[in-house]
């Protein structure tokens, strides 16, 4: 099967910085995978350069099986990729299903007419109020964002990120910030989304990776250093070295 996403050698260097070298990976269809590493290892570098907003001073990416190297990140997003920040990117003073119907309308050849009745658009509102659901925040559609707490923010950006139905969703730090209740809401919200959309998770915990998945990925200085089912990874000593802090 084409894998959803290849990367072969890989690198990005900022000025003298090597932010990720040589980097190569693949992930298959429906394929549930954590990317893993300390501060400064490269994971949303390596985000940036698969959705596009950045490009690699080396190497060849490829998606659904066609080369995007170098390739626009809004055609990316239309072959069916979609991403979430480590900062919010919601709008603040709109209610959430606002934010739902801005982002399940972007994807749409047709855009909205700006003065015309929402009503006129019933798969756009359904669409919104799927997501919303999904993300479990079916009651809290009228709520303003700056009214939510930081996890329904959260949880509300992963529901902006499906609305487009994408196949490969990349997911940076979904559980960043959030309590130890927020984070186990997030965590069960992400296990239950669409088998069908494959999908790419940077997690700083190691713990709340293999809750969401049974592949990992390694980063360390820019390099994949394991890459694995979950005793393989931690039965690495590099690994255990760097990352479990095992001497
Ligand atoms: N736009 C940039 N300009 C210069 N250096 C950058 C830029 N983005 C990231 N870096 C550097 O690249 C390295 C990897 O950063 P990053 O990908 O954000 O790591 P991670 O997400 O794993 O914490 C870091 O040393 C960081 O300072
Ligand atoms: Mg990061």
């Amino acid at each position: 099967m084409t894998p959803v996403l290849s990367l072969t050698r890989v690198s990005k260097s900022f000025g003298g910085l090597a932010a990720l070298s040589d980097v190569s990976l693949s992930v298959g269809p429906g394929e549930r995978r954590a990317i893993i590493g300390p501060n400064g290892a490269g994971k949303t570098t390596l985000f940036s350069l698969i959705s596009g907003e950045a490009l690699p001073s080396g190497g060849e990416i490829l998606l659904f099986g066609r080369d995007v190297t170098r390739l626009a990140p809004h055609r990316r997003a239309a072959l069916g990729l979609a991403r979430t920040y480590q900062i919010t990117n919601l709008f603040p003073r709109l209610t959430a299903f606002a934010n739902c119907v801005l982002a399940a309308q972007a994807l749409r050849p047709m855009k909205l007419h700006p003065h015309r009745d929402l009503r006129r658009y019933p798969e756009v509102l359904h669409r919104a109020g799927e997501v919303l659901a999904a993300v479990g925040l079916a009651g809290k559609a009228d709520a303003t964002v700056q009214d939510l707490s930081h996890g329904e923010q959260r949880q509300l950006e992963i529901a902006l990120a499906i609305a487009g139905t994408p196949r490969l969703l990349l997911l940076d730090e979904p559980t960043a910030g959030l309590s130890p209740a927020e984070s186990t809401t997030m965590t069960t919200l992400l296990k239950g989304l669409d088998p069908s959309i494959t999908l790419l998770v940077i997690e700083h915990d190691m713990d709340v990776a293999f809750a969401l998945t049974d592949r990992i990925t390694v980063l360390h200085y820019g390099k994949v250093v394991a890459d694995g089912l979950r005793h393989e990874v931690t039965a690495n000593p590099l690994v255990q070295e760097i990352y479990l802090g095992v001497a």
